[in-house]
């Protein structure tokens, strides 16, 4: 069976971020996360890309990305990279006006059993994007000791207290080593028991492991400022995170960053219709920031005082 296909995440919004550039017809893109392209299709329609970057870490990603864009390719207007977009950022010399970076996982790799990133589908317990990375979760599970263990899941994963499943961890796998999801999941689920209708009880532990198989917060925190800097003047990056620790990455490099401005304030979230269509954008936050000056706001009262010194 194909998986589901992915639907892009606060695509109008996303749209919408780079609006000040849209008289531009010169405009270089780099998409850092390229899944399965729909944020790169509807910007590639409403936008005139003269150059397009993309990157992925998942070499099926990159291979629908050369399929589908074959044209593109042939005629130098679009360059694939397979890595990080860490990896792209350090090697990169293009100066860029717009970025985009929608972090986490694709719907194709959540679905498919043998990525390993699903509680709920047993398949071997792996969750790395890159499949050429080393460690998969199952090495981190049977591998780190009782400490190491604590903390990816308190820090992580935000449990207040996972004694007891690392307890149970490591005296499990003195007997069997850990090679599935459901090994894990049912673990967890023993010995946490379900504590909130229709939050498994895995959620949290999964998404700590996976941030860090694929090293996801150190990956964003040392890529943004070098992609910050590879901005041209006026040029943007907006980026999607699914998790509260790579917010406040995001928000706080954007805020503390010299080159620029946080253009919205308030961070920007999907709709109610938008999370009803697609329970992947629940937890969405859009950031976005521009490089250059902030503009002045006009002042209302500028005239008013001026007439007034005149009188
Ligand atoms: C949420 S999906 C992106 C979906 C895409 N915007 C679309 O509309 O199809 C995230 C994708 O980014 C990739 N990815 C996540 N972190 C990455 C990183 N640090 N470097 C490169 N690719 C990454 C994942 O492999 C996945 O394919």
């Amino acid at each position: 069976m194909n998986p589901a296909p992915h639907i892009p995440v606060l695509l109008t919004e996303v749209l919408e971020s780079y609006s000040p550039l849209k008289s531009r017809t010169d405009l270089v893109y780099f998409d850092g996360t390229f899944g399965r392209g729909g944020h790169f299709r509807a910007i590639g329609k409403q936008y005139s890309l003269k150059k397009a970057f993309i990157a992925d870490q998942d070499l099926e990603a990159i291979a629908t990305a050369r399929k589908d864009w074959s044209d593109w390719i042939e005629s130098k207007r679009l360059e694939i990279f397979h890595g990080s977009f860490l990896e792209f950022a350090e090697k990169n010399q293009n100066p860029l006006d717009m970025i985009l970076l929608d972090l986490g996982v694709s719907s194709p790799q959540l679905d498919q059993a043998e990525r390993g990133f699903s509680f709920n589908k047993d398949g071997p317990l792996d969750m790395r994007m890159n499949q050429t990375a080393r460690k998969s979760a199952a090495d981190l599970i049977n591998e780190l000791n009782h400490d190491e263990l604590m903390d990816i899941f308190k820090i992580f994963g935000e449990v207040p207290n996972p004694y007891h499943v690392v307890k149970a961890i490591i005296q499990d796998r003195g007997e069997k080593p850990f090679i599935t999801t459901l090994q894990l999941a049912g673990l967890i689920e023993r010995v946490d028991g379900w504590q909130k209708k229709g939050f498994h009880p895995a959620t949290q532990y999964f998404m700590a492991l996976r941030l860090v198989v694929n090293q996801e917060l150190e990956v964003l925190q040392q890529a943004v400022p070098l992609l910050i800097q590879q901005l041209r003047d006026g040029g943007l990056i907006s980026i999607i995170t699914f998790h509260s620790l790579e917010d406040r990455i995001v928000k706080n490099l954007f805020k503390d960053s010299e080159y620029g401005f946080l253009v919205n304030k308030k961070v920007i979230v999907p709709t109610e219709e938008e999370c009803r269509m697609n329970v992947r954008a629940r937890s969405a936050k859009l950031r976005i920031f521009q490089k250059g000056q902030k503009p002045e706001k006009p002042d209302k009262f500028a005239l008013r005082r001026a007439q007034r010194a005149k009188e």
